[in-house]
C-alpha cells in the first residue's frame, strides 16, 4: 500500500531491497485537469498463499502525495478489502472493509463533492454481500491519475489475470486523448488485454469508458 513514488530510480532500489514488485496501469489527465469519479468492478484472483499481495484501484494527485486506493489484501491468507488514503499527508483512518473469496467480484467507486476541496466518498461492494463505504477530506490534492495496480513484496505474480470491467473515469475536461489512447502500463511489466476506450464529453466534462482492462499476466 505504499504509494507509487515519484523516483523510479529509488523504486528500483526499494524492489533489490525489499523484493517488491510493481505492475501498474495508469490514466492521466492533462495539465489543469482533474477526475471527479472512478469506478468499476473487479474480479479477486485466486490467493497463492497469505503474502503481501496488495491489488488495488487508486487515485493518485499530480505530486503523487499519496494514494487513496481500494485495496485487496493477502496478507492473512484471505482477501480483505478496505478503503485508505495511504500513507500520510494528511494521516487518515483506513476504512472499514470485508472479506473477499477467490473469484468474487468486487464494485468500487470513489467520487468527489468539490475537484479542488473536496472530500472523496468511497464504496465497496461484493457479489458476497460485502460492502463498505468511506469518507476521506482531502483538499489541496486534486487527483489526475486514475490507476489499476499490482503490488507484492517478495512474493511473485502467480495467481493469474486481474480483471477489471465496466471501469469509468470522470475528469473536468474536453479532451480525450488521455482516456482514448489507452493507459501508461509501467515499464511494459505487464501483458495488458483492453477494450478501446470510449470517450463521451459533455458539460466540459469527459466520461471515459473501458469494458474491459485486464491485467493478464506478467510481460
Ligand atoms: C478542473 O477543476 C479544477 C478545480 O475546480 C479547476 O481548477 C480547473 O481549472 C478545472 N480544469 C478544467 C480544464 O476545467
Amino acid at each position: 500500500m505504499k504509494l507509487l513514488t515519484t523516483c523510479l530510480a529509488l523504486l528500483a532500489l526499494l524492489e533489490y531491497v525489499s523484493a517488491q514488485t510493481w505492475y501498474f496501469l495508469t490514466f492521466t489527465t492533462p495539465a489543469g485537469a482533474y477526475i471527479s469519479a472512478y469506478s468499476g468492478s473487479f474480479v479477486a484472483p485466486p490467493l497463492p498463499e497469505a503474502a503481501t499481495y496488495y491489488l488495488w484501484p487508486g487515485l493518485q494527485p499530480p505530486d503523487n502525495a499519496g494514494v487513496l486506493q481500494g485495496v485487496l489484501d493477502g496478507r492473512s491468507g484471505e482477501w480483505w478489502i478496505g478503503d485508505g488514503y495511504c500513507c500520510s499527508n494528511p494521516s487518515l483512518a483506513w476504512g472499514s472493509g470485508f472479506n473477499v473469496p477467490n473469484g468474487q467480484t468486487v464494485d468500487f467507486s470513489f467520487s468527489v463533492d468539490s475537484i479542488q476541496d473536496g472530500t472523496w466518498g468511497t464504496t465497496l461492494s461484493s457479489s458476497g454481500g460485502g460492502a463498505a463505504t468511506g469518507s476521506f477530506p482531502l483538499p489541496t490534492h486534486p487527483m489526475n491519475q486514475a490507476i489499476m495496480a499490482i503490488e507484492l513484496y517478495g512474493v511473485a505474480w502467480t495467481f493469474g489475470q486481474f480483471a477489471f470491467s465496466d471501469v469509468v473515469i470522470v475528469a473536468n475536461t474536453t479532451s480525450t486523448a488521455w482516456c482514448t489512447g489507452g493507459p501508461y502500463n509501467y515499464e511494459n511489466a505487464a501483458v495488458v488485454s483492453l477494450s478501446t476506450p470510449v470517450a463521451t464529453v459533455s458539460g466540459g466534462q469527459t466520461t471515459c469508458k473501458i469494458a474491459s482492462i485486464i491485467l493478464v499476466e506478467p510481460a
